[in-house]
């Protein structure tokens, strides 16, 4: 049984069919995306119980019982929102193909680190290419993003 964005999903497939093709072709999740298929672009990061895993190189049966998290669960958390925000604000897309991988790292990267500096973002994200080089907009879409949350967090102690 799997748990996608908190929902069970029972599927009926090979144990070593890799996490992407059961999103996208069994369950119809089609955010996350197909780029190298050997876990070199980083376009099909989903989270595993928090952190960021390439799904085209994820058998399915490694994450039976685990919290699958995919791009379509961003607006329903704090962090997903702040970035789906920023990136608007930014305009942080180009072609688009690579963004749901850039902003899944990007969010395993804000639930840990709330302030991450220039460093660190590059370091979490190095995996993520961009063939558009949409590089310095996604850092500064981040550096928004932690500021949105932090604002937020103000607002709520205050
Ligand atoms: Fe085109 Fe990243 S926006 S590949």
């Amino acid at each position: 049984m799997l748990n996608v964005n908190g929902t069970a999903r029972a599927v009926d497939v090979d144990g070593e069919t890799p996490v992407l093709w059961v999103l996208r072709d069994v369950l119809g999740m089609t955010g996350t995306k197909f780029g190298c298929g050997m876990g070199l672009c980083g376009a099909c990061t989903v989270h595993v119980d928090g952190q960021a895993v390439r799904s085209c190189i994820t058998p399915v049966e490694s994450v039976d019982g685990k919290a699958i998290a995919t791009v379509e669960s961003l607006a329903t958390n704090a962090v997903g929102r702040a970035l789906q925000q920023a990136w608007t604000e930014l305009d942080v897309v180009q072609c688009g193909y690579c963004q749901s991988g850039q902003l899944m790292s990007a969010a395993a990267l804000l639930a840990e680190n709330k302030a991450p500096s220039d460093v660190q973002i590059d370091e979490a994200m190095s995996g993520n290419i961009c063939r558009c080089a949409t590089y310095p907009r996604i850092r500064a879409g981040i550096h928004r993003a932690a500021a949105l949350l932090t604002a937020s967090t103000s607002k709520v102690a205050a």
